[in-house]
């Protein structure tokens, strides 16, 4: 279980995440609404060990133990894996070289290559391509993919359906709730607000570093205009 209590981010002075709190139980699909600016990566940044932001106040504990201080890659070690906003994947390497970068192609435990390229036939189609040689929705697939070789308990994806056309967002979400049958944790970042109904247990909403709404999944499909009208969907 993930808990983000009352944590306080800044880039320099300007004070971005202000008392922002939320939970993620295990094997929960958990959305974080927000319009452009209002916070999101940079708190899923914060809770990762990224700078910056500078963390300056808040807690961070992860199944009971503190990840406050912590580097990226030892809070990827205890199992949490992020899909950065933008996929941030290196243009020159394969699809199999992002694969195999941080788990030998060899390895034949949790999320193999071969697991990978099974939720994503696509991906192993593809799998002597090069970053810059992919579309959006193969970029997106291949920076989950990356993500699932770390055998991630719980997975942060910040917009993973950005810039992508109907049918792939599609695609996003059934990968999101393949992975939840999995018992995977999804804490996922997103703008479309369909997207989130149709993923998440609960939803919270994002307004100037702090949370203004919190509900279920159930809740916020039967009175969809609550949600409206915190992110000017109309
Ligand atoms: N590296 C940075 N240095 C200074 N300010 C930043 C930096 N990154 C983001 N900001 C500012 O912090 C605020 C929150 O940005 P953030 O990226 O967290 O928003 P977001 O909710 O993820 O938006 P989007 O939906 O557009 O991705 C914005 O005002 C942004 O301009
Ligand atoms: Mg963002």
């Amino acid at each position: 279980m993930l808990e983000v209590e009352d944590i306080h981010a800044y880039y320099g002075e300007a004070h971005v995440v202000q008392g922002a709190s939320l939970q993620v139980a295990a094997g929960e699909v958990v959305a974080l609404l927000g319009r452009n600016g209002m916070g999101k990566t940079t708190l899923i940044r914060a809770l990762m060990g990224m700078a910056p932001p500078q963390l300056r106040s808040g807690k961070v504990r992860w199944n009971g133990t503190s990840l406050v201080g912590l580097r990226p890659n030892e809070i990827a070690a205890r199992r949490i894996a992020l899909v950065p906003q933008g996929r941030r994947l290196f243009a020159s390497l394969t699809v199999v070289e992002h694969l195999t970068l941080l788990k030998p192609a060899s390895a034949n435990t949790g999320w193999t290559m071969q697991r990978v390229f099974g939720l994503f036939p696509r991906l192993a189609e593809r799998r002597g391509h090069r970053g810059n040689q992919l579309s959006g929705g193969e970029r997106q697939m291949l920076a989950i993919g990356r993500a699932l070789m770390l055998d991630p308990e719980l997975i942060l994806m910040d917009e993973p359906s950005e810039g992508l056309a109907p049918a792939m967002v599609q695609r996003v979400e059934d990968v999101v709730l393949e992975l939840k049958a999995t018992g995977l944790a999804i804490l996922m970042v997103e703008q479309n607000l369909y997207s989130a109904l149709t993923t998440a247990d609960r939803i919270y909403v994002m307004e100037a570093g702090r949370m203004v709404a919190e509900t279920t999944g159930a809740a916020a499909n039967a009175n969809p205009e609550l949600l409206h009208r915190h992110l000017g969907v109309t």
